[in-house]
């Protein structure tokens, strides 16, 4: 294991620096193995017996496939939540649980995972334990980000993920011909509530039950005890901020930092750095980057909401429009209109954004308007000089080469943005054939 001492690197310089960023809890200095009474003893307690990890005992063999690695170990949780739900009732089982479990399976890139695991690597973390917890980290957080997105689906009204119907609309076309449509559509709403609890149930079980010194859990449980709420916080700023139409640039930024930056690759970024016992400077270091490319992939996000094709995206094109979401996009753009005085642009959007039936003329005059007025390209801009930021960032620690080139090339595809220097954006379709990019 090599050593992590970092360079200097001064307080949170970061463009979207917010207060929950003091929640990263202070990092004890990185020490050995010797050091830290985490021996070969430590390491047969971390696998219990019948619990030994599919890939052996060498976290090498995970580097090759660390996709493959995370789905085992989400195999395994799913295979005995499934039966425990099965056994508590049939019916709940497989309207329910089961679709958790294929949703969860289904799911996305394993962008959270992946962050973990190369964080872990990239600040020296090689002893089997450290692996064997890192995948189970990464396997809790596809489950909260189940959690997340089939309520998510239900708050924002989308009918359509990872190009099939949410799980709310799936339940509902479940019970067509059942019960009458409305009452379809209660269950499946009540349904995708009960599914997201089970799902951040079964990811705060596997969080629970990792075995781990006490310090470094300690580490882990903070991290994981303020991502949830920092996810939650974020939801409830973007709900009632449609609601109210507070579309302010820093209310904005702020929902998207709680609920996309932190969530999705700061705290994985930092629970990596805790599974290693990595020092502060280089934590902070991890932190810094994921929370400038965390916010970068939720500006991605909000671009591909109004301008990618739901065949590339798997959602439904628009949806954040016609919630009237308060995305820093609409923001830029209600505020430049302000400020050029285009009373047509102003017109447009107090019209148009937040209302569910607004036609796809509507739609695309909306577009329009976030091109006309710099919007589109202001964003696409601030997303590249956050991924350069976030880059950055990682030259300021000493991290083990070949790890952090995969957390650049990770931090890159998840934002859209193939080069950080030239800022090429990646070509969508190209993103989602290779398993990489941006989007959930
Ligand atoms: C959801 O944000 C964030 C979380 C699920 C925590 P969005 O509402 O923008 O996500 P998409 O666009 O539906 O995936
Ligand atoms: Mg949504
Ligand atoms: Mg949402
Ligand atoms: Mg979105």
């Amino acid at each position: 294991m090599s050593s992590t001492v970092a360079k200097g690197h001064s307080a949170d310089r970061s463009p979207c620096a917010h207060p929950s960023a003091e929640q990263v809890s202070p990092a004890p200095p990185r020490r050995t193995a010797g050091e830290t009474g985490h021996g070969r003893d430590d390491h047969q307690r971390a696998f219990p017996p019948g619990n030994r990890p599919a890939y052996g005992d060498d976290p090498r063999a995970v580097d090759a496939d660390v996709t493959h690695a995370v789905r085992a170990v989400l195999d395994d949780v799913l295979d005995d939540q499934l039966a425990a739900a099965e056994a508590v009732d049939p019916l709940f089982g497989e309207d329910l649980a089961a679709r958790v479990g294929r949703f969860t399976r289904s799911g996305g890139r394993l962008g959270r995972s992946r962050f973990v695991w190369w964080a872990l690597r990239a600040c020296g973390g090689d002893e089997p334990w450290r692996a064997h917890a890192a995948l189970r980290v990464g396997a809790a957080l596809e489950l909260i980000q189940t959690c997340a997105l089939v309520h998510d689906d239900v708050m924002d009204g989308a009918r359509l993920r990872r190009g099939r119907p949410a799980l709310h609309v799936e339940v509902a076309a479940q019970y067509t011909g059942v019960c009458n449509a409305r009452r379809g559509e209660r269950l499946g709403e009540a349904a995708a509530i009960l599914a997201g609890d089970l799902a951040l149930a079964w990811a705060d079980d596997v969080v629970a039950d990792t075995e781990m010194p006490r310090p470094t859990a300690r580490r882990v449980r903070d991290l994981w005890r303020a991502l949830r709420t920092e996810m939650v916080a974020g939801q409830y700023l973007d709900v009632q901020g449609e609601a109210t139409s507070a579309r302010s640039l820093a209310r904005a930024i702020r929902a998207a930092c709680l609920k996309s930056a932190l969530y999705s690759v700061e705290r994985p970024l930092a629970l990596g750095a805790a599974l290693a016992d990595a020092g502060p400077v280089t934590t902070r270091a991890l932190c810094s980057a994921g929370r400038c490319v965390g916010l970068a992939f939720q500006l991605r996000d909000d671009l591909l909401d109004a301008f990618g094709d739901p065949r590339d995206t798997g959602k439904p094109a628009g949806g954040d429009i016609r919630s009237g979401k308060p995305t820093y996009l609409a923001a830029v753009a209600q505020a430049r209109a302000e400020t050029s005085g285009d009373r047509s642009a102003q017109g447009l959007l107090r019209d148009t954004l937040g209302r569910t039936d607004a036609s796809d003329a509507e739609l695309a005059a909306i577009r329009e308007v976030f091109m006309t007025t710099g919007a589109r390209d202001l964003v696409e801009g601030k997303i590249r000089r956050l991924v350069a930021q976030g880059l950055r960032h990682l030259d300021t620690a000493a991290l083990e080469p070949e790890p952090t080139r995969q957390l650049r090339m990770l931090m890159r595809a998840a934002s859209g943005v193939l080069d950080g220097a030239a800022s090429e954006v990646v070509p969508l379709s190209l993103t989602l054939a290779t398993g990489e990019g941006a989007g959930r």
